[in-house]
């Protein structure tokens, strides 16, 4: 097999020339991961997908685990996590949107991240392709650090930031709340979704890839918090939340992002230590399936810290 790339838009590559079909031989495994590390989001299409190939596919990049969220895990491989739009779960996920009604709709966000300890990767297989919506976009944490300019990158080697995991949207601090209402039926606790309850997760502003080593930007607005301690930095709260806010403005231009349109037979397969990503939702009564597979992360990037009794959110 003879793999080459091209890139798409903005951010990561398409892998052309590649079969799911054929022998996964030593050297072409090796080939393959060394263009994950490269580009840090690979496009696939055209590929002749079932759940064991999807499985032995994502095993060349590292051991698989479940996700915590038990619920959505395929009952026959308990290895795929199942996004499913159109069906029983969407009442759950149904928020309003400058008043419209959209289902799973995600900002931008690292899988994991509220564990402190985010899986190396993921792979995602479209198994039904919503009739309109349901992109899925991708940005480059390491670009997205690269373009900051000199003083930024320096002032953000001494800060740590905290991520606050919670179900509900109106509490996070930096995504765009703007024309957001919930929905009746979304949840309110963890345990509402069947999710544990996780202490917040703390992460240098600026981590170092384990593997390339490249300097990745780990701000993303789906559930950061805060600085931590910012006047170990000399910033006040108001200058450190100034300061993300300018972040996250950062994260959002476009020439960081890639949205995938899907078409059957795609895979995507995104490194989770580099990448975000995000879904932009569909319609209610669009159906939309996609299969995840999970990368285990064996480095811990971040810590834990237990939430202070005062500062549990209020339910
Ligand atoms: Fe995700």
């Amino acid at each position: 097999m003879q793999l080459h790339t091209e890139p798409l838009q903005n951010v990561g590559a398409e892998v052309l020339g590649f079969d799911i079909r054929e022998p996964l031989t030593d050297a072409l495994k090796a080939e393959l991961k060394a263009l994950w590390y490269e580009h840090g989001i690979l496009l696939f299409r055209g590929q002749a997908l079932d759940t064991a190939r999807q499985i032995e596919f994502s095993r060349i990049f590292g051991p698989l685990e479940k996700h915590p969220l038990e619920t959505q895990l395929s009952a026959e491989h308990p290895e795929l996590f199942v996004l499913e739009n159109g069906g029983p779960r969407d009442k759950f996920q149904t928020a309003f949107y400058h008043g419209e009604a959209i289902v799973g709709r995600l900002d931008w966000h690292m899988d994991l991240h509220y564990t402190a300890r985010p899986n190396h990767g993921a792979l995602l297989r479209a198994v039904h392709i919503a009739d309109s919506g349901g992109e899925t976009g991708f940005g480059d944490l390491a670009l997205a650090y690269d373009a900051l300019d000199g003083e930024t990158q320096r002032r953000l080697e001494k800060l740590e930031v905290a991520y606050r995991f919670n179900m509900q949207r109106r509490k996070m601090r930096f995504v765009e709340l703007r024309g957001y209402e919930p929905g009746p039926d979304n949840p309110k606790r963890p345990s509402d979704m069947g999710f544990p309850d996780f202490p917040d997760s703390i992460y240098p502003a600026v981590v170092r890839h384990p593997v390339t080593g490249r300097k990745v930007l780990e701000i993303v607005e789906l559930f950061l918090d805060r600085v931590v301690e910012p006047e170990r930095a000399g910033l006040t709260e108001a200058e450190a939340d100034g300061l993300l806010r300018n972040l996250v403005e950062h994260i959002r231009k476009p020439e960081f992002h890639y949205f995938h349109k899907w078409r059957e037979g795609d895979m995507v397969l995104w490194d989770n230590w580099r990448a975000m990503h995000c879904t932009t939702g569909t319609r209610p009564g669009i159906r939309r399936v996609i299969n995840r597979t999970t990368i285990t992360g064996d480095v811990t990037l971040g810590r834990q810290v237990e939430k202070q009794p005062d500062e549990q959110p209020e339910n």
